[in-house]
């Protein structure tokens, strides 16, 4: 290999490094965008409190779930495995099954505030 040959060899390899590293850092941008604007939205900043303040002391702060009183809300499989509207009506009629106690929120919460929590929950991760 002739030393024109190597060079231009080098060149195309920093050349390929840089376009790597531009699209690994327009990656984090747009991942960083995305949840800025997911904090902004109003619903999600509603939905927070709400929860925190009406659910999150039998399902986790996240969703994680609190044993004896109430399950966990943030896998995958949970998260695919129930619509929006499924969660509307458990909201709504709460659940009480053998000795577990999620009251109803109908009266307590507005569609509005239902809707915002839902929103919420959809990011537990
Ligand atoms: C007093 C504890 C308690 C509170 C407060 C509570 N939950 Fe629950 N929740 C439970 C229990 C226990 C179950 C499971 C009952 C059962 O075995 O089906 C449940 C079930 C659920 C389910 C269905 C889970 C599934 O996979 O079937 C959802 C969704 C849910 N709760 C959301 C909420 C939301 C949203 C709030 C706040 C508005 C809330 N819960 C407040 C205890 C609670």
């Amino acid at each position: 290999m002739n030393v024109r040959r190597t060079n231009s060899l080098l060149i195309l390899l920093v050349i390929l490094s840089l376009v790597l590293l531009l699209a690994a850092c327009k990656q984090e941008e747009g991942e960083r965008l995305d949840d800025s604007v997911m904090l902004q939205d109003p619903h999600y900043i509603m939905g927070s409190g709400l929860y925190k303040r009406h659910c999150a002391g039998c399902h986790g702060d996240r969703g994680e779930g609190h044993t004896a009183l109430g399950p966990q809300i943030n896998t995958q499989e949970w998260r695919e495995g129930i619509t929006d509207e499924e969660i509307r009506e458990i909201i709504l009629a709460g659940r009480r099954v053998a000795g577990t106690s999620m009251d109803s929120f109908e009266g307590a919460l507005s569609e509005d505030e239902i809707e915002a929590i839902i929103v919420y929950i959809r990011t537990f991760r």
